[in-house]
C-alpha cells in the first residue's frame, strides 16, 4: 500500500499514545514462564508482539482477548514442545527472547523468520546460549535456529554489545539453569526484562552494568503496559520541527533507559515538558508537552546510543531541521536492524532534500536544509523508516509518496489515524 504524506499547519492537541513494544513482547513471553494467570492490560496490537502472543500459544498457553487490548495468559504446567517450526515473523525480539527460553528445555524447536528476520545476525544469542550448554542447529548464525533439548548450566557473560535482546535472552535461559548465571554489559542497555522479572518475583539482582539471575518461579500479578516512548518519539519530532505545532502525548514509558531520545532533543534546543509522571507495574510514565522548536546540532554518542537506538532514524530527520551539524556516532547496530537503518535513513533524507552523509557507525547531518519532497521512497519494509518518512512529509514543500507503508502495521497500525487527529 502507497500513502502520500503532505505539508500541514501543525499539529494540535492530545493523543493517547499506544502500548509500549518491547514492554508487551517481555509480558507475553513472561506469563508463559508464570504456570498460572496473568492479566495483561494495555497489550500492544502491532504485528509483532502478535506474534509473540502467537508462539506462546503454540507452547501451551490459553490466551483470551478480554477487551480491545486486554488478554488473560494462562500457562501451561509444562511447556508443550511445539509440532512445527515457531514462525517468527519479522520480530528481532520475539526470536531472541524466545531462544532464552527455548535454549533450557527437554524438547526440540525450531525458529523461522521472514525475509528481513532470516538476515539477522543470531551469534549474538548463540554464543552465550552455546556456553551454557545449549545445543543450537544454525544456518551460519542466522534463522533458522533449531534447539535440541539440553539441560543448561550458569556462566558469567560479559557481552561485547549493549544490547536489550542479547541480555534478557541470557537471563531468561538462566531461569533454567544450574546455578547462577550473571551477564555484563560495556552500558545499561533497556531494564524492562530487569524490571518486569523482578515484579514477577524472580531471583534477579542487579548492580550497574551487571545483572545477576538463578533458577526461579514467576509469580501471577497483573501487568499494565506503559505508552511507547519510541512510538511516541515520531510525534515529539514531528511537533518539534511542523511550525504551530502544541501536542501533549499521554501515558508515554519513561523508563531511563529509553528516554536517550528526549535528553537530546531537549539539549538540541527542543520545547519537551515532562507532566504527571508515576509509575505502573514498576514502570515510569508521564505525559509529554511538545512545541516547534528553532533546534540546534549536536553530538550523539557512546552510552546514549541504547538509550534511543530505535529513534535514531526520526532523530537524523530532526537534525536536518537543526541550525547547525549534527554528527552521532557509535550506533553501528543500526546496520542490523530491520533493514541498514544507516543506509536506508541517509538515502532516503537524500532524496527528500537533505544533506546527510552515512559513515561507518552513524551520519553527518548538515542542517538546517528544506525538504523539498517531491518523491517516492522505499519504506524499506521497516516500521521506523516508513514514520520517518511520513514526518518528513509533513514539513516537505511538496508531497512524498511512500511505498509498502503497511509495514508501520509491525510496531504502530494507530499511527497515521493518529497524525490525522492532531493535524490543522
Ligand atoms: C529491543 C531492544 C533493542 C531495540 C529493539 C527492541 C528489546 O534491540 O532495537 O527494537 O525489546 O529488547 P537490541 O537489544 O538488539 O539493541
Amino acid at each position: 500500500m502507497n500513502v502520500i504524506s503532505k505539508k500541514i499547519n501543525g499539529l494540535r492537541g492530545e493523543i493517547v499514545i499506544p502500548p509500549d513494544k518491547s514492554v508487551s513482547h517481555r509480558a507475553a513471553l513472561f506469563s508463559l514462564l508464570t504456570q498460572g494467570t496473568v492479566e495483561i492490560e494495555n497489550f500492544s496490537l502491532g504485528q509483532d508482539c502478535l506474534t509473540s502472543l502467537d508462539l506462546i500459544q503454540k507452547l501451551g498457553a490459553e490466551v483470551e482477548r478480554t477487551c480491545e487490548r486486554s488478554f488473560k495468559i494462562t500457562a501451561p504446567k509444562y511447556l508443550k514442545a511445539p509440532s512445527k517450526p515457531l514462525y517468527c515473523g519479522n520480530s528481532g525480539t520475539t526470536t531472541r527472547l524466545i531462544s532464552g527460553i527455548l535454549a533450557g528445555q527437554k524438547f526440540s524447536s525450531t525458529l523461522t523468520g521472514d525475509e528481513s528476520l532470516s538476515k539477522r545476525p543470531m551469534k549474538r544469542i548463540i554464543t552465550p546460549l552455546a556456553q551454557m550448554g545449549a545445543k543450537i542447529k544454525h544456518s551460519d548464525f542466522r534463522l533458522p535456529l533449531e534447539f535440541q533439548g539440553s539441560d543448561l548450566d550458569g556462566i558469567y557473560y560479559k557481552s561485547p554489545l549493549a544490547s536489550a535482546q542479547v541480555k534478557s535472552c541470557v537471563l531468561l535461559a538462566g531461569l533454567f539453569a544450574n546455578g547462577e548465571t550473571s551477564f555484563e554489559e560495556p552500558y545499561i542497555s533497556r531494564d524492562h526484562t530487569e524490571l518486569m522479572l523482578q515484579y514477577l518475583g524472580a531471583d534477579i539482582i542487579r548492580n550497574k552494568t551487571r545483572v545477576y539471575i538463578k533458577k526461579s518461579n514467576l509469580v501471577c500479578r497483573p501487568l499494565t503496559v506503559v505508552g511507547d516512548i519510541s512510538s511516541a518519539a515520531f510525534f515529539i519530532a514531528a511537533a518539534l520541527i511542523t511550525p504551530n505545532s502544541d501536542i501533549t502525548i499521554k501515558n508515554v514509558g519513561l523508563n531511563p533507559t529509553r528516554t536517550g531520545i528526549i535528553d537530546v532533543l531537549k539539549q538540541m534546543g527542543g520545547e519537551i515538558e515532562i507532566l504527571n509522571q508515576h509509575k505502573i507495574s514498576g514502570e515510569e510514565v508521564g505525559d509529554i508537552r511538545v512545541k516547534y522548536s528553532e533546534l540546534k546540532g549536536t553530538t550523539v554518542s557512546g552510552e546514549i546510543i541504547p538509550r534511543l537506538i530505535d529513534e535514531i532514524p526520526v532523530l537524523a530527520l530532526v537534525a536536518t531541521q537543526a541550525n547547525s551539524e549534527t554528527i552521532i556516532k557509535d550506533a553501528q547496530d543500526l546496520k542490523n536492524k530491520e533493514t541498514d537503518r544507516i543506509s536506508a535513513t541517509a538515502k532516503v533524507l537524500n532524496e527528500i532534500g537533505g544533506d546527510i552523509t552515512p559513515t561507518d557507525d552513524g551520519f553527518i547531518i548538515r542542517g538546517k536544509t528544506e525538504l523539498k519532497g517531491g518523491v517516492s521512497v522505499d519504506s524499506f519494509k521497516d516500521h521506523r523508516i516508513a514514520m520517518t518518512e511520513y514526518v518528513a512529509g509533513l514539513i516537505s514543500k511538496e508531497n512524498i509518496e511512500i511505498k509498502d507503508f503497511e509495514w508501520v502495521n509491525i510496531s504502530f497500525p494507530e499511527f497515521e489515524g493518529m497524525i490525522e487527529r492532531l493535524k490543522q
